[in-house]
């Protein structure tokens, strides 16, 4: 493990081009439940059967309910090591997090997380891919609800929450199973791929396009490294495959830089 974490600092540090990208693995240690693991189940239902538009169009109210929990849930986290090291490392201060030679070091962060926790922790160059828990936006599409609005109510009294231009129903503004991303984060993300050092980071990279980033980083001739508690399907594709907590690794990696 110690030649593992030496070898990725040292691609670091003689890096210029840094990205990051992210899954529910890195909000772990906070408490957020990822998707596919054990504490990824609610009311016997798998969060593909709640996370989609067929799901929403067919019961409204018991996909805000899902959403309005996790919110309860998310709201109580707070950012953990790991996205405290990642934000130093993006360029947003973090006092106890030695930046890795500052104004050298170009870093983007990706991520599929919609907890906005990286957010919190002060990450700079972040692009949420999948959208925020904590936006929402018009479900019947009226012009002026198209684009996201914050709405950080906790708990939300009226579900379904509606849309304050309309007064139709709104939705979460997260990307849902079978949904295109936003194509302004989805050229940004693929942008981000023609980087020195391409660090994957607690997702099961089973999710498109997401899980399609560290091939594209490879072809641009990136050194490719992952970071997650089990075997992916990215483990055998990248340089260094490193199994751990991501709340404990990448603190480790930052003493070496
Ligand atoms: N440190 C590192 N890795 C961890 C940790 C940890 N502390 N805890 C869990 N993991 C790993 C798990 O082993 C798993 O491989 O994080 C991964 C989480 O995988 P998923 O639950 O599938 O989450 P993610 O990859 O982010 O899902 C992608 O799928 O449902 C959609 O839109 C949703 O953004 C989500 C996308």
């Amino acid at each position: 493990m110690t030649d593992a974490l030496s070898t990725l600092a040292t691609r670091i540090t003689g890096a210029r081009r840094l990205t990051i990208l992210t899954g529910a693995g890195v909000s772990a240690a906070s408490g957020v439940p990822t998707f596919r693991g054990q504490d990824g189940l609610w009311r016997h239902h798998r969060p593909e059967d709640l996370a989609t538009p067929d799901a929403f169009a067919r019961d409204p109210r018991l996909v805000w309910e899902w959403y309005a929990w996790r919110r309860e849930l998310i709201a109580a986290c707070r950012p953990n090591a790991a996205h405290d090291v990642i934000a130093a490392w993006s360029g947003g201060a973090d006092p106890g997090v030695r930046p890795p030679h500052t104004g050298r070091l170009k870093v983007a962060v990706l991520t599929q997380n919609v907890d906005d926790l990286h957010l919190r922790a002060g990450t700079r160059n972040l692009v949420r891919m999948h959208g925020s828990i904590w936006e929402l936006s018009c479900w019947g599409r009226c012009a002026a609800g198209a684009a996201p609005w914050r709405d950080d109510r906790v708990p939300l009294t009226d579900l379904p929450p509606k849309c304050p231009h309309c007064g139709r129903i709104a939705r979460p503004a997260v990307v849902w199973v079978g949904e295109s991303l936003p194509a302004g984060d989805l050229d940004a993300a693929v942008r981000a791929t023609a980087c020195d050092v391409f660090l994957t980071v607690g997702t099961s990279a089973l999710v498109y396009p997401a899980a399609g980033l560290v091939h594209e980083a490879r072809q641009h001739g990136a050194f490719t490294a992952e970071i997650n508690l089990e075997e992916t399907p990215a483990s055998a594709a990248v340089d260094l495959a490193i199994h751990g907590a991501a709340e404990q690794i990448l603190p480790a990696i930052a003493r070496l830089l």
